[in-house]
């Protein structure tokens, strides 16, 4: 993206760090180096539209390609324009409700229009797209122009329409009942008043269990109102004007919806204004006026407050790029955003419970955004984390259950174990507390015990299943015998080494808050990952041995070993999914899974016979095809190098991933982007940091710029990372010396202070390995050195 802030980073080359680093000027904006597009083709998913920081509108034009997020830059048609997206999530679409759809119909007349999407859905032109912070735009083929931007709970739209058009001059826009996912249950749409829309639906998630009522209330400005009514399957008429429609009989699905034609406006633009809700129709209405208010709705105003709110959040970090191209400036920054499109805020809007505490929700899902957008989110927004945190725990105390997957209201499926309990342990072992609020810590507890004690009936959606087990055999059987509860009875090897994990959690805060028992119990218990490691398994691919020896593995409730291929579910051998073919791993192979125990990697390579075992490993799995760096389980696994006094290799690996996998190209993401779990895997990789989430960790690998500051925004102090030989052709990626606060720094990881007291780390890099960082003292702390 071309802007002047280019020119002036430029004036910033500096080969070396100076002692008077000077970074970007009041001149520099941060969304300039926002990219949107960035992963909105090749199965990114990410969510390329107007939206405000964590807002709830989320305006976009939708396709008919891939379309999880609504648009996509893979030259598809556009089916319509609506208001509310997740981004970066798998499977099926989520929200694209009430879609807004602008035609010109030949000869004016209603019954020439093109009602029902099949029909309507038109290209767009490609050059036309444009998408900034708070901001989307294009052009469809038929010369009608569509440009958006939002506040928190409304859109407003901006259509174009072309001066002459041989068709006609009376432009007419539908709203469709149908959702992207076609998941519409019944709804109702009624034309009141001055041609004001308002209604509601009943849908179904995207992922999750039950169904959620959505509400909107749409107006315009620009054109008068010539005629209006509802349409159903291909035909439209003036009378009556309101339909309620049902699934249909027989799985016909009908399409039906509104619409309203217009004279012709007298400067070519119609706006739509439409509020959204999920409490009534009638509040997306008063959303809608409280926000976008006048006799004349003020587009760019309303831009601006958007990019100032991203402004605002972005910053927070700033940097001395060094050098860097701005490619990777781009990706940085974009990176930054998106990890701050969800959890979306749904404060005011929940229907399900009464509460002073405020509602996150599009949790899509915390298996991936534990283990590292949550975490980033500590250090650039921890204010809203902690509303993130709090709406966990009020979501736990209203539903009994801590979240692990969320979206549209709706419990969304569990893929591991019990995810919340390590969002809620990184939060307290990083002190993590705002001006919104205390957390109640003692309720955390509960929550997380809660977890570890009690199965739910339903635990595809909460908590953990096999409990009984857990407790009795100290791992989770292979076919399990549980009565208690039920859910997708596989995965056993996965669970197994993620509630251990989760255990470890639940220990943190038991230790923290003085709870001694339980602090031993669940410490004990986040052992248990060992029972399933059988020592003489071995692993072929195509029949060639890997050449190494032990792996965990299933094992039945009667201790007798099941086997599953340490290659199966690798990018190698299939993928695994909860629902269509379930193994004992989810969604990865027990290749990468063997590292996934983060509070022992000590052990670990212990286990694996040392550290030369262990590295040869980890090496294998990053270079022989088995990992899959787009997939969550193995981010953790670039950093594991650190515990074995080897922190070049991380460093290796990260300059591997970025940007060869993770660049500022639509195409350029390796997989879903998972609500910016992807992206908080790039924001951090390139400020030489990254979390082992849940524990007060930082590795340090060498950054891709010459220097980073970030301002906590609850502390006010900045934190600076700074690369003395910074070298912007990435030859010296090797830390030789470090320097904290002007002493000598020779750990190869940091702790949370760093940011909340606003430290200076100084790396001097060098072209080879060192010997900074490789002694056993070096390492990060594991349960036997803790
Ligand atoms: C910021 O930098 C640009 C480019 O070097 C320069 O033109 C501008 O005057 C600077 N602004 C301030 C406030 O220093
Ligand atoms: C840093 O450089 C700026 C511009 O040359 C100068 O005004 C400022 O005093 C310097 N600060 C320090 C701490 O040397
Ligand atoms: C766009 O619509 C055309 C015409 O219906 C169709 O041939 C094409 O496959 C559509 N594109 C996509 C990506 O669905
Ligand atoms: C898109 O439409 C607008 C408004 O009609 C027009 O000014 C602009 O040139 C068009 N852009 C492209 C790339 O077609
Ligand atoms: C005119 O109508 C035809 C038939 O519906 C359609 O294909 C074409 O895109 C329309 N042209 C414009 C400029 O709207
Ligand atoms: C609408 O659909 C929901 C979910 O299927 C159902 O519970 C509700 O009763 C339906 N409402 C009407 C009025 O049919
Ligand atoms: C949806 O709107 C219709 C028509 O106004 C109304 O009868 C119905 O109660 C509404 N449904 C919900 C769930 O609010
Ligand atoms: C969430 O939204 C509410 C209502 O708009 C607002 O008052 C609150 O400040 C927001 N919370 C955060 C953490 O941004
Ligand atoms: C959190 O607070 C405790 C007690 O004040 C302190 O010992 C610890 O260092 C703090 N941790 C961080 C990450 O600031
Ligand atoms: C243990 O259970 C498994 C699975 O049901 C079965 O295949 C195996 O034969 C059993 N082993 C013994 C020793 O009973
Ligand atoms: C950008 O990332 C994509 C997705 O991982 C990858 O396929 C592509 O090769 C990368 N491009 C470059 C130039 O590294």
């Amino acid at each position: 993206m071309a802007s002047p802030a280019f020119v002036l980073i430029a004036c910033f080359l500096h080969l070396a760090v100076s002692q008077n680093t000077t970074y970007q000027n009041s001149t520099f904006d941060p969304i300039s180096y926002v990219n949107q597009l960035i992963g909105t083709d090749n199965g990114g998913n990410v969510f390329a539209g107007a939206t405000q920081p964590y807002g709830m509108a989320k305006a976009v034009a939708d396709v008919d390609g891939q379309n999880t997020a609504g648009f996509s830059t893979d030259s598809s048609n556009v089916t319509g324009f609506s208001h509310m997206h997740d981004s970066g999530t798998g499977g099926n679409p989520s929200l694209g409700n009430f879609p807004l759809f602008p035609q010109i119909c030949p000869g004016d007349d209603v019954d020439n229009c093109n009602f029902q999407i099949a029909a309507r859905k038109v290209p767009y032109v490609a050059s036309s797209v444009r998408a900034t912070p708070g901001y989307f735009a294009l052009n469809l083929s038929t010369g009608i122009a569509a440009e958006m931007t939002v506040t928190e709970h409304a859109a407003l739209y901006h259509f174009t329409f072309p001066t002459s058009n041989s068709n006609g001059t009376s432009p007419l826009i539908l709203l469709d009942l149908t959702d992207l996912y076609a998941s519409r249950q019944n709804a109702s749409i009624s034309i009141v008043g001055d041609g004001r829309m308002k209604g509601n639906g009943t849908f179904i998630p995207s992922f999750g269990s039950g169904s959620f009522v959505s509400y909107f209330c749409a107006d315009f400005q620009g054109a008068t109102i010539k005629d209006s009514g509802i349409w159903v399957n291909s035909r439209a008429g003036s009378e009556p004007k309101e339909i309620f429609v049902t699934r249909g009989i027989n799985l016909f699905y009908i399409e039906a919806g509104g619409w309203l034609q217009f004279e012709r406006p007298a400067n070519r633009v119609v706006s739509a204004r439409v509020g959204v809700s999920f409490i009534s129709s009638d509040q997306a209405c008063s959303n809608a006026e409280n926000e976008i208010s006048g006799d004349e709705w003020d587009f760019a105003g309303i831009k601006k407050s958007a990019e100032d709110a991203w402004r605002q959040k972005l910053n927070v970090v700033s940097i001395d790029a060094g050098g860097a191209s701005q490619d990777l400036q781009t990706n940085f920054y974009s990176a930054i955003y998106r990890t701050m499109m969800s959890p979306q805020n749904y404060t005011g809007e929940n229907p399900l419970w009464q509460s002073s505490e405020p509602y996150f929700d599009s949790f899509y899902c915390i298996w991936d955004a534990f283990r590292s957008q949550l975490p980033f989110l500590t250090i650039v927004d921890p204010i809203t984390l902690t509303g993130m945190v709090r709406s966990l725990l009020d979501t736990y105390k209203h539903l009994g259950w801590l979240p692990d997957c969320r979206m549209s209201l709706c419990k969304g499926f569990t893929q591991g174990g019990s995810n919340a309990d390590v969002v809620l342990a990184d939060a307290y072992v990083k002190n993590l507390t705002s001006p919104y609020g205390a957390i109640d810590w003692e309720l955390a507890y509960e929550a997380v015990l809660n977890d570890a004690e009690n199965e739910p009936l339903d635990w595809s959606v909460e908590g953990r299943g096999g409990l009984q087990s857990w407790k009795r055999l100290n791992y989770i059987p292979a076919l399990d015998y549980d009565y208690l509860g039920f859910g997708t009875n596989s995965r056993s090897i996965s669970r197994t080494l993620e509630y251990s994990y989760d255990d470890f959690c639940l220990a943190t805060i038991a230790k923290g808050l003085g709870k001694d028992d339980a602090y031993t119990k669940y410490l004990s218990r986040s052992t248990n990952w060992n029972n399933l490691w059988k020592s003489d398994t071995t692993s072929s691919i195509n029949g060639v041995d890997t050449g190494f020896t032990g792996f965990f593995q299933p094992k039945y409730l009667n201790g007798t070993w099941g086997y599953q291929d340490p290659i199966l579910c690798s990018p190698l051998d299939g993928f695994c999914s909860l629902t269509s073919n379930p193994q004992e791993t989810f969604e990865d192979s027990i290749w990468e899974y063997q590292f996934y125990v983060p509070h022992a990697i000590p052990q670990l390579v212990e286990l694996f016979g040392g550290a030369d075992s262990f590295l040869s490993r980890l090496d294998f799995l990053h270079t022989s095809g088995l990992t899959d760096i787009g997939n969550e389980p193995s981010f953790l696994t670039a950093f594991l190098p650190h515990y074995a006094g080897r922190p070049a290799l991380s460093s290796e690996l990260v300059h591997k991933y970025i940007p060869g996998y993770f660049n500022d190209t639509t195409t350029g993401l390796p997989g879903n982007d998972d609500t910016g779990a992807m992206a908080s895997f790039t924001a951090f990789c390139m400020m030489g940091l990254f979390p082992n989430p849940g524990q007060n960790i930082y590795f340090i690998t060498a950054p891709f710029f010459a220097s980073i500051a970030i301002t906590s925004p609850i502390t006010g102090k900045t934190a600076t990372i700074k690369t003395s030989n910074f070298d912007n052709t990435y030859t010296n990626i090797y830390v030789q010396d470090a320097t904290l606060d002007g002493e000598s720094y020779t750990k190869n990881w940091l702790d949370h202070s760093f940011f909340t007291e606003g430290k200076t780390l100084v790396l001097t890099v060098g072209g080879q390995e060192g010997s900074w960082g490789t002694k056993a003292e070096d390492a990060p702390p594991g349960m036997t050195g803790s």
